[in-house]
């Protein structure tokens, strides 16, 4: 018999429902297709939530995560809550109980798509960000002191464990190993400035190198691979990076991909449960209206069936997603403009599949 899995949805606050819907709309139709069986649990975890009963996530639901096979979520944020706390407490926390210490973010630019980076296409934008998701300043260790006055202290500590940097590096030589494409890993640091750290992440990663013989260790500083991002995207295979660049780096990967409609990510703990969102928000300004584009969310399906091991189910919404692209029917990636509605978008690539 084949295995059953058990979904955890949380499509979360703003237009989050709305991608969701979609989401699970275009997994249903590729399930269909190659027998793959899953159920649903739903959480309504959110802003509307929290300001209703003043919790954000209760205990018992990081304990009811952890028997799931993944975990699919919408987007997290709420005009009405104080910028901090949904982030920190469902979302970040989310990603620190369950160890999910991956953030696997892949910039590609499918055919079809416009891309504001000037004469390059799907054959130059085609790399992978590796983000450490559980360390860094995320940790949320520091404080404040003499608060509002003056002379006010504020720290917030970068924490870098040998663990937690050697977790991720070898992930990411493993990934580059698999994806067969430029064999070619770049840690991204700022090893010039921030010179603890850097020279940590820099001996893990030639030391782990070691045992990669086959892929080319390369090495770039933060601020110059924004710059390569745009003028030489074609550089790059895999990246790997700590968690706040990383950050900051896929967002500008997202627009060099023709924008945050298109841009999917995972949060994987390679041994447990893995959570998988598009890496837009949850535009509050679009909530309701089915104007905003579901495809980071279908593709960030995708990437939950791959992780899960479902390669050809992943392989189906990809192609319908490609196909759909590529076809020249939607105009344009941002919200409102493309020509169709999120919800008809979701339809094309049902149907495509
Ligand atoms: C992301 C988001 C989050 C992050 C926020 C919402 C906490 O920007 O997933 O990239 O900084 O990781
Ligand atoms: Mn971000």
């Amino acid at each position: 018999m084949s295995k059953k899995y058990k979904i955890g949805v949380l499509p979360g606050d703003g237009v989050g429902p709305e991608i969701i819907r979609e989401g699970l709309k275009v997994l249903d139709a590729a399930s269909k297709k190659t027998g793959v069986k899953y159920e649903l649990v739903n959480y309504d975890f959110g802003g509307d939530r929290y300001l209703k009963t003043g919790e954000v996530l209760p205990d018992s639901a990081i304990t009811e995560f952890r028997k799931l096979d993944a975990i699919y979520l919408g987007a997290v944020g709420h005009p009405d809550v104080k910028a901090g706390i949904l982030e920190k407490e469902l979302l970040l926390r989310i990603r620190f109980e369950l160890e999910q210490y991956i953030n696997l973010r892949p910039v590609i630019l499918y055919p079809g798509v416009w891309t504001p980076v000037k004469d390059k296409g799907p054959a130059e934008i085609d790399f992978v960000v590796i983000r450490e998701n559980t360390e860094g300043i995320y940790c949320g260790i520091g404080g404040v002191f003499k608060k509002g006055t003056s002379d006010e202290i504020a720290t917030q500590l970068d924490v870098n464990t040998y663990k937690g940097v050697e977790r991720c590096i070898r992930y990411a030589f493993e990934y580059a190993k698999k994806r067969n494409k430029k064999k070619t890993l770049t840690l991204v640091d700022k090893a010039n400035v921030l010179t603890y750290s850097g020279d940590l992440w820099q001996r893990v990663f030639y030391k782990v190198g070691e045992k990669y013989p086959d892929i080319k260790k390369d090495h770039a500083y933060v601020d110059a691979t924004c710059m390569w991002f745009v003028k030489n995207p074609e550089w790059f295979d895999v990246l790997v990076t700590n968690n706040i660049f990383g950050d900051i780096i896929t967002d500008l990967g997202a627009m060099v991909q023709g924008g945050l409609g298109v841009a999917a990510g995972g949060n994987i703990n390679p041994e447990g449960v893995s959570m998988f969102e598009p890496i837009h928000g949850s535009a509050p300004k679009y909530t309701g209206k089915n104007v905003i584009n579901p495809i980071a969310t279908i593709a960030a399906g995708a990437m939950m069936m791959e992780i899960l091991g479902e390669d050809s189910t992943s392989q189906l919404i990809e192609g319908a997603i490609k196909k759909l692209l590529s076809s020249g029917k939607i105009k344009s990636m941002s919200a409102g403009k493309m020509g169709y509605s999120t919800s008809e978008v979701g339809d094309l690539i049902a149907k495509e599949i």
